[in-house]
């Protein structure tokens, strides 16, 4: 921790000090890839995938090459595709609908809740027809949505259940590790994630056989015997170098999560300005604070005010999926989805990672307290 430095620029992000404290290790793991040469898939991926699991508490995981692939194939391996609707919230990153619309079905979005931010699971039903096959619910933010509540909803109408747990690597609802709650769950370890490969990685953790072997030969072009290919597949093979980082770092990664979670606490704890408020954390949720996002009437005049504080925060995310352009052709507009839309026009995440000094935090809260 920083602490005694002088204070300079307080990002929402910076990679740079867990990447010093962990240099050597990782670059020994590197070696051995290179010694290897196990680049694409491989040991260093395998073995990663079983500690995942084991992390998970599910029976399989899947290495894939990033989170928006693991969304793609969880939708083939269960087989949605033209003609079929998926459930997906508003208030996500875009990708967690792109693995819908990749296969020909369509994503249909559910608002979200006013407090928690997450998909409201009141509003997920009005939305089913004959078509819906699957709901996805993300892990926004890092903390987990209301798993019962939507699984009841799946077993009514006899949905699949899909966590979108990009966000939520160590997350936990009542208590258990967020991944086997679903038919499958996926992770992205894109490198600003808590957990992060040194390059893009993303994977998809299951207890069904049945799906494990499929997902390994869809990521491997169909193919489970080398050059014979059952059906048209893909390639989304996790890369070694990636695989090795992520053993290393998934060490580290309970350590880290409880970083965040202090952090987090000082934030919720220490900030008062009633100008700002904070996304509602249920008694059964367990947020590792992927992200600290906040809202504020007056979003530009706030940014600005924390920029000339040498604060810079970020924003997650300005347009709800609803709204945006790739998606005009579902008709939605403006005013459809109004939780949505108002997180989108207000949100802001205050500076959150792990390395982030007391000083650091000290300052974000002063400067909000002062605005
Ligand atoms: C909620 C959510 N879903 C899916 C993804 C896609 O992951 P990737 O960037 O690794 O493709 C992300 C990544 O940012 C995400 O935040």
């Amino acid at each position: 921790m920083k602490d005694s430095l002088t204070i300079k620029k307080i990002p929402c992000l910076d990679l740079k000090g867990q990447h010093e404290q962990i240099k050597n290790e990782i670059f020994e793991a590197f070696e051995k890839v290179y010694a290897n040469t196990a680049f694409s898939g491989g040991p260093f991926v395998e073995e990663f995938e079983n500690s995942f699991a084991k992390y998970c508490g599910t029976k399989y995981a899947v290495g894939v090459n990033n989170g928006t692939s693991a969304l793609h194939l969880a939708m083939l391996a269960l087989k949605i595709g033209v003609g079929d609707e998926v459930i997906v919230p508003a208030n996500t990153f875009i990708a967690t609908a792109w693995g819908v619309s990749y296969t020909g079905a369509t994503p249909v979005f559910v608002d979200c809740d006013p407090l928690t931010w997450e998909i409201d699971v009141t509003k997920i039903e009005e939305k089913i027809t004959p078509k819906t096959k699957a709901i996805i619910g993300v892990h926004l933010y890092g903390m987990p949505f209301d798993i019962d509540a939507i699984k009841a909803i799946c077993t009514k109408y006899n949905l699949f259940l899909l966590e979108d747990a990009a966000q939520a690597q160590g997350a936990r609802y009542k208590g258990v590790n967020v991944g086997g709650f679903g038919e499958m769950a996926c992770f992205s370890f894109y490198p600003g994630k808590n957990l992060g490969a040194c390059g893009e990685a993303g994977g998809i953790v299951t207890n069904n056989e049945f799906y494990n072997k499929h997902l390994h030969s869809l990521r491997n072009h169909g193919s489970t015997v080398r050059y014979y290919h059952d059906e048209i597949g893909y390639n989304m093979r996790m890369g070694g170098l990636e695989g090795a980082s992520l053993s290393v770092k998934l060490k580290y990664l309970e350590d880290w999560n409880g970083r965040r979670r202090t952090i987090a606490n000082r934030y919720q704890n220490e900030i008062t300005n009633t100008k700002i408020k904070m996304q509602l954390q249920p008694d059964w949720a367990d947020s590792i604070f992927h992200l600290f996002v906040v809202t504020v009437e007056d979003r530009e005049h706030f940014i600005n005010y924390l920029n000339t504080q040498n604060i810079f925060p970020g924003l997650h995310y300005p347009v709800p999926c609803h709204l945006q352009k790739a998606y005009a052709y579902l008709g939605y507009k403006a005013g459809d989805l109004p939780n949505a839309e108002y997180l989108a026009n207000h949100c802001v995440s205050l500076p959150m990672y792990a390395e982030l000094g007391d000083d650091e935090v000290r300052c974000v809260i002063d400067a909000i307290n002062n605005f």
